[in-house]
């Protein structure tokens, strides 16, 4: 890190590897949904080193036309404690507050929702993710009111 050149603020050093943009490929699923395959982007940015904070936008298709489907965005907050909180606001409506730890050695972070809101169905969701070698893959799982934590994704992509 140096000065004035710097544009990493210090807390978000650990997942710097993350800013950038990524695109991929994914698959999703549930017990009580048929399974789909799905492109993705995701854009994670830092403005600058006076915040400890990652922007983090994602958005969806259908493989096979390319048609929109899920999208989010929020923000990643490192704390000084060297824990995270994620905020996402979903394009369905839901918005979910995630807390979390990371491993900048591993370069995984594990991430379990805190609060739900304004969801009819969900109670309950985890994200993982993990870069090995350039690729960054994650698991989202989620309960339901009828469905314990299952995954409902998983997507691997790679930095463009
Ligand atoms: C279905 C939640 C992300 C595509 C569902 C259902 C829920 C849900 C509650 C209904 C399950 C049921 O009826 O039992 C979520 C949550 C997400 C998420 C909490 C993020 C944390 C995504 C993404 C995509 C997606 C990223 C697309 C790439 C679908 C599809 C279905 C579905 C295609 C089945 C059809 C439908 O019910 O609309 N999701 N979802 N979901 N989700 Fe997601």
């Amino acid at each position: 890190m140096n000065d004035g050149g710097s544009v990493v603020h210090p807390a978000v050093e650990p997942l710097s590897y993350l800013i950038g943009r990524w695109r991929g490929e994914g698959e999703g699923g549930f017990p009580t949904i048929s399974s789909f395959a799905y492109g993705e982007e995701l854009n994670f940015t830092h403005p600058g080193n006076k915040k400890p904070v990652i922007g983090y936008s994602q958005k969806t298709w259908k493989l096979s036309s390319g048609e929109p489907m899920h999208a989010e965005s929020g923000y990643w907050r490192l704390k000084p404690d060297g824990t995270i909180e994620v905020v996402i606001a979903q394009s369905t409506g839901l918005v979910e507050v995630q807390k979390g730890t990371y491993d900048a050695e591993k370069k995984v972070v594990k991430l379990q929702s805190e609060f739900v809101g304004n969801a009819s169905k969900v109670k309950e969701i985890t994200r993982v993710f993990t870069l090995v070698n350039d690729e960054l893959s994650y698991v989202v799982e989620m309960a339901t009111n009828l469905t314990n934590l299952q995954p409902h994704l998983k997507a691997s992509l790679k930095k463009v």
